[in-house]
């Protein structure tokens, strides 16, 4: 795995490209995820929901699935995006389940950056967002 370097701002500007699209017309919660594989590639995914309600998916489930599909097997970087479909974004932390689904692919250190409506970015790191976590070094 080579080191590769994609600027914050084009990984939130994936995100926010692919959060329009978002599939949710029962939350009306718009997200959008990017991630950055391996080979320095970008990834994104946005919400899909399903009128059986739990059958929905969430934008980092999409993204990671792309970059399965695409053959990357590292997540350096994470981005979200997240918001009503008319208004400002909110701070969209992953859900406990994306968490995990990140963790497969990522390392303690690896960050997921956030935006909030101004613009302001919280950074995070994985091994913060979820402790003491079960991994496939583990099996
Ligand atoms: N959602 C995501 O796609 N990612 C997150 O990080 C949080 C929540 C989606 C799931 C659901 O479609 C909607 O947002 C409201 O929970």
């Amino acid at each position: 795995m080579t080191h590769h370097t994609i600027a914050l701002d084009t990984l939130f500007e994936a995100a926010a490209d692919v959060r329009v699209r978002a599939h949710a017309p029962y939350s009306g919660f718009f997200v959008g995820a990017a991630v950055v594989d391996g080979e320095g590639r970008i990834h994104v995914g946005c919400n899909v929901e399903n009128a059986a309600y739990p059958e929905g998916v969430c934008a980092e489930a999409g993204a990671i699935s792309a970059m399965v599909a695409a053959g990357g097997r590292h997540i350096l970087a994470v981005a979200v995006v997240g918001g009503p479909a008319e208004g400002d974004l909110v701070v969209c932390p992953p859900c406990g389940g994306c968490r995990q689904k990140i963790r497969e692919f990522a390392r303690a250190e690896t960050t997921v950056h956030l935006k909030d409506a101004a613009g302001a970015v919280t950074s995070l790191r994985l091994e913060d967002l979820l402790p003491i976590s079960f991994g496939p070094e583990h099996l």
